[in-house]
């Protein structure tokens, strides 16, 4: 295996979707506990394009600059340590990064069967986003089945998971979206309602509902909004760190201009609210782990259940990975967009 080589997406250099380029790599061995997958299909997610724009690097274990968070395949080989799988098996795994190959390393631990039914790229579409949201709705959030909970980008990767997902345990799900089209999808997918932050103020929509939970990935000027939205007890669980609508909400009709609509934090205590917030992938490797257990017992159950469906937008071969970061970067898609190998 050591002289084989594989074709892998490597980011040749920081910059636009052009700098992901094919080369030849060597097939990595899996040391330990580790599993080498033969890739069939890869999900992309927003952190691959914040790291290939140099704003986002991989952690140190894993390739510098082949990215990819999640995949799903065969075990082409084990680790001298691996106990839990075997060659032949069919997963999908949470990975460091080096998802974007024919050919990625994973841990063990962190590999799930391919749920019944799923072909591989629907299984490459679920890892990032499911553990995301299982760990900030279902464990910080500490989200339960009476709560209201709202999702910002209800049509992300990470929106049409925890759509479902939350419906799925019995809560009622609210989203905010960019289009109308959006919003129609993420009623389709279990949202009570959804509204298009760009001709609705969403604050304002919801304020009779009240919300327990919010998986927060807008921030700027949403916050002071959300804090005035939750109920006693809420939790705001932020997921990026980038406030991508700060200037957009600006310019919305109603809605006092960012910085001015100040979060006010005297309301933080007078309603006991929790924020909180985490990144996934700089989480060591038992975190991972346990992450893993806890979702195949309690989450992998209702992703295999008629309540979830993979939303895959589109499907691109690894020589153009390019033009599927341009579809992600244009914010068109619904759903998810997954990088397959024919084998
Ligand atoms: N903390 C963690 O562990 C973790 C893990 C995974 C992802 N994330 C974060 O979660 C978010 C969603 O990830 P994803 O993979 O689901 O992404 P995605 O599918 O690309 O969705 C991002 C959504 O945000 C809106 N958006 C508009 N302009 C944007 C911009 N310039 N940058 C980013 N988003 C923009 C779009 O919705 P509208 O058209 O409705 O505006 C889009 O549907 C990202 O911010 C990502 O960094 C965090």
């Amino acid at each position: 295996m050591e002289n084989r080589t594989m074709e892998a997406v490597v980011i040749s250099s920081f910059g636009n979707p052009e700098v992901l380029q094919i080369e030849h790599r060597p097939i990595p061995a899996p040391q330990g506990n580790e599993v080498l997958v033969k890739v069939y299909a890869a999900g992309i997610n927003r952190p691959d394009v914040i790291q290939r724009k140099g704003l986002y690097p991989a952690p140190p274990d894993a390739p510098q600059d082949i990215p990819g968070m999640e995949i799903a395949g065969i075990i082409e080989a084990c680790g001298p340590s691996v106990t839990k799988w075997k060659v032949g098996d069919a997963v999908c795994a949470l990975i460091q990064g080096g998802g974007y190959a024919q050919y990625a390393i994973a841990q063990s631990g962190q590999c799930l069967p391919v749920p019944d039914g799923f072909s591989f790229a629907e299984a490459a579409s679920l890892p990032e986003t499911v553990f995301t949201v299982w760990h900030n709705v279902f464990r910080l959030g500490k989200l339960k089945k009476e709560d209201h909970f709202l999702v910002h980008g209800g049509s992300s990767g990470i929106g049409i998971t925890a759509i479902q997902l939350v419906k799925a345990f019995g809560s009622t799900v609210f989203a905010t979206a960019g289009t109308d089209e959006k919003c129609n999808a993420c009623e389709t997918l279990g949202a009570t309602r959804c509204i298009n932050y760009k001709s609705q103020d969403f604050e304002k929509e919801l304020k009779s509902e009240g919300i327990d939970v919010i998986l927060d990935m807008v921030g700027g000027s949403y916050i002071a909004k959300k804090i005035r939205l939750l109920h006693e007890e809420g939790r705001l669980v932020f997921i990026t760190g980038r406030h991508h609508h700060a200037v957009f909400i600006n310019t919305m009709k109603g809605s006092k201009p960012y910085p001015d609509d100040l979060p006010d934090f005297g309301l933080v205590m007078r309603k006991r609210l929790t924020i909180s917030g985490s990144t996934l992938r700089n989480r060591d490797t038992a975190f991972k782990e346990a992450l893993t257990e806890e979702i195949l017992v309690n989450a992998w159950p209702k992703i295999e259940s008629e309540a979830f469906k993979p939303v895959i937008f589109a499907e691109f071969p690894l020589e153009s990975a390019h033009l599927a970061h341009q579809l992600m970067e244009s914010s068109a898609h619904i759903g998810k967009i997954v990088l397959t190998n024919t084998w």
